[in-house]
């Protein structure tokens, strides 16, 4: 049997714990087990390298992903290329850990190749599946941070506005602000009045606290607003790269309460860090049942997180719209029940 494992879309914290495990038990039960290098793009130029227990093992730990992945390379209007390509490479089958790119890049290919699915993504936001690996790992490097900054923010009494990643999902800025008890979370879901913010953080003032924090998902808005897009990237299934909402809101802030702010952008550190105990578990699981099933062949399934266990469903449950947090989603609640702003 001829295996293919292959990274697509943006990386994620976990991604090295899949190849291992599931290299783990292909090669243990002497599967041939071939890396497809930098996601789609390994497909379409022919990109491969043989993934060996010497090369896998320990690779857990490191974040990034040994194959390297690709944002940059869809699928669209190239399918049949890509069903003519990934058959040369004459694979029983594909392992493809992906994204809502890389899975909407698959959907209209599926028919023709034998795949299982491996969701992934920091942002949490995918369908079909209740978590998805580095997103804890990136909401502990938001929760970390804003715990840091907090200091330096009491110091000069300032309100630091710290920018999470996220797209059009809030899940990294809600999981990381409340983690970190920040006073104020702003997420795409719940669009924020500007009135009511201004007079939350004036009566903080008023209260007499030295420092507050604000988390504040890149995509997030003022109600009536439209999110700020940085730049767009040609070639990727996701065009658009959010980016200024915290220095926006630090500028403003400032102006209308006259309390110093500063703001800060975690970027890319959130998809930096070694993957936490929980991502490791989840990416360690996943890969081990991803390999179980392409030894059964069950082809078109995908691997998913449900009601605390890893499971298999239908691989089409990962293609459909994203996987936002529900404006009433207990936790919200929770941020509310704390008496955060959200
Ligand atoms: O989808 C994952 C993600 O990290 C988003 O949260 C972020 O907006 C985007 O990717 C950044 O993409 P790039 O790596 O192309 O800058």
């Amino acid at each position: 049997m001829r295996i293919g494992i292959l990274t697509g879309g943006g990386d994620a914290p976990g991604l090295n714990g899949i190849i291992e495990s599931a290299s783990r038990v292909l090669l243990q039960k002497g599967v041939e087990v071939v890396g497809i290098r930098d996601g789609f793009e390994g497909i379409f130029e022919n990109k491969t390298i043989p993934l060996t227990l010497e090369l896998v093992q320990n690779a857990h730990a490191e974040s990034g992903t040994l194959l390297g992945s690709s944002n940059r390379c869809g699928t669209a209007g190239r399918e049949k290329e890509f069903a003519e390509k990934f058959r040369a490479l004459k694979l029983d089958g594909l392992i493809a850990c992906g994204g809502d790119g890389t899975f909407a890049g698959l959907a209209k290919i599926v028919e023709g190749i034998n795949l299982i699915g491996v969701p992934k993504t920091i942002d949490n936001d995918l369908a079909g599946t209740e978590a998805t690996f580095g997103f804890d790992t990136a909401c502990a490097c938001v929760a970390e941070n804003v715990d840091a900054l907090r200091f330096t923010a009491a110091a000069h009494s300032r309100i630091m506005v710290v920018e999470t990643m996220g797209r059009t999902a809030g899940w990294i800025a809600l999981g990381g602000g409340l983690a970190s008890y920040a006073d104020v979370i702003l997420i795409p879901e719940r669009p924020f009045s500007r009135a009511k913010l201004l007079e939350f953080v004036r009566r903080k003032k008023t209260s007499g606290q030295r420092e507050l924090m604000i988390v504040v998902s890149e995509g997030a808005t003022a109600e009536g607003e439209d999110p700020k897009v940085m730049f767009e990237v040609a070639g990727s299934p996701q065009k658009e790269r959010y980016g200024g909402v915290a220095m926006a809101v630090s500028r403003w802030l400032e102006k209308e309460c006259d309390w110093e702010s500063r703001h800060v952008v975690l970027g890319h550190l959130q998809r930096a860090r070694q993957p936490t105990t929980t991502d490791r578990f989840l990416t360690s699981f996943m890969g081990v049942q991803a390999a179980e099933a392409a030894l059964e062949k069950a082809w078109g399934q995908a691997i998913v997180y449900r009601e605390g266990r890893i499971t298999r469903a239908p691989i089409t449950d990962l293609m459909q719209p994203a996987r936002l947090v529900a404006p009433d989603h207990r936790w919200v609640k929770q941020a509310q029940t704390l008496g955060l702003f959200i």
